[in-house]
């Protein structure tokens, strides 16, 4: 594990294109550890439920980022109606609550100062399981928990984005060397014009659809684009060859 390069993307940051953060969200440097930091432990259950009263607004939040070496996940959630009261963070793996446990460590308790508006014991920070630093595909669903009745809100990684954060940590040696001695020279040749390869980009392209939303090797945004489809700004640039085949083999080193 320690050889491998520790690599990481939320793909939906790429698709909107906003790389910049969005006005008002916090990073981990804007962070300052308080109380202990925010693991969970007892007395970070969640409240018990209590009728939804009028009036109730649901919890606030985002998924800012995930850290590329560490594997820790930050962000920030409040809840409007108890602007005091630190708000419970579920996390769990490749499906929404409900469908698989929830992950180990989890929940937190949204309870680091904010250094920016809302200032407030908003902040969190969770450490992804190793198990799930594998350089594969996952889905992280994150959730804050109302603090009035426990109703969960899925929290984004975006404002553009809906749905669960995905995420790479730790790559698959496989894929990359795949990558480099393959993949790329024939990417820079039929695409390079337009577009220059980077492995990291290229992966992300590569990840839309994500496997879980029945994402594969031939139905994937990249493959699809070298293929002229989605009305591809340049046509067809790979005929029925490379490098949409090898496109074809990488999601599979890639992914499977
Ligand atoms: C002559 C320039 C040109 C070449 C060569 C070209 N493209 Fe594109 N590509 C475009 C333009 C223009 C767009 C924007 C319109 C669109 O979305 O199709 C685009 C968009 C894309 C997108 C979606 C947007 C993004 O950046 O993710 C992908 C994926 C893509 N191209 C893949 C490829 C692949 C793979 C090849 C080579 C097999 C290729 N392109 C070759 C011009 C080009």
């Amino acid at each position: 594990m320690q050889a491998k390069v520790i690599q990481l993307l939320a793909f939906l940051v790429f698709i909107s294109g906003c790389l910049a953060p969005e006005t008002g969200t916090t990073t981990k440097s804007n962070l300052t550890t308080g109380g202990g930091g925010s693991s969970g432990g007892s007395g970070s259950a969640p409240p018990p439920p209590a009728p939804a009263g009028s009036g109730n607004i649901a919890p606030e939040g985002r998924v800012n980022g995930i850290d590329a070496t560490s594997g820790i996940v930050s962000g920030w959630v409040y809840d409007q109606n108890t602007l005091n009261q630190s708000v419970t963070v579920e996390f769990y793996f490749d499906g929404p609550v409900g469908s698989v446990q929830m992950a180990a460590g989890s929940p937190v308790v949204a309870n680091v100062q904010r250094a920016f508006t809302p200032v407030g014991p908003y902040g969190y920070s969770y450490n992804i399981p190793q198990q799930y630093k594998d350089g594969k595909q996952h889905l992280l669903y994150v959730y804050g928990l109302d603090t009035t009745n426990g109703t969960r809100s899925l929290l984004k990684i975006s404002d553009f984005a809906s749905g669960p954060s995905s995420f790479f940590v730790g790559s698959t040696a496989a894929g990359m060397s795949y990558y480099n001695s393959t993949v790329q020279p024939s990417l820079a040749s039929a695409c390079g014009n337009c577009h220059g390869p980077n492995y990291i980009v290229d992966k992300a392209r590569m990840a839309l659809p994500s496997k879980f939303s029945g994402g594969s090797g031939t139905n994937n945004n990249l493959y699809r684009k070298g293929m002229g489809l989605d009305g591809h700004g340049a046509g067809n640039r790979c005929g029925s060859g490379p490098p949409c085949t090898l496109i074809n083999t990488w999601w599979g080193l890639e992914f499977n």
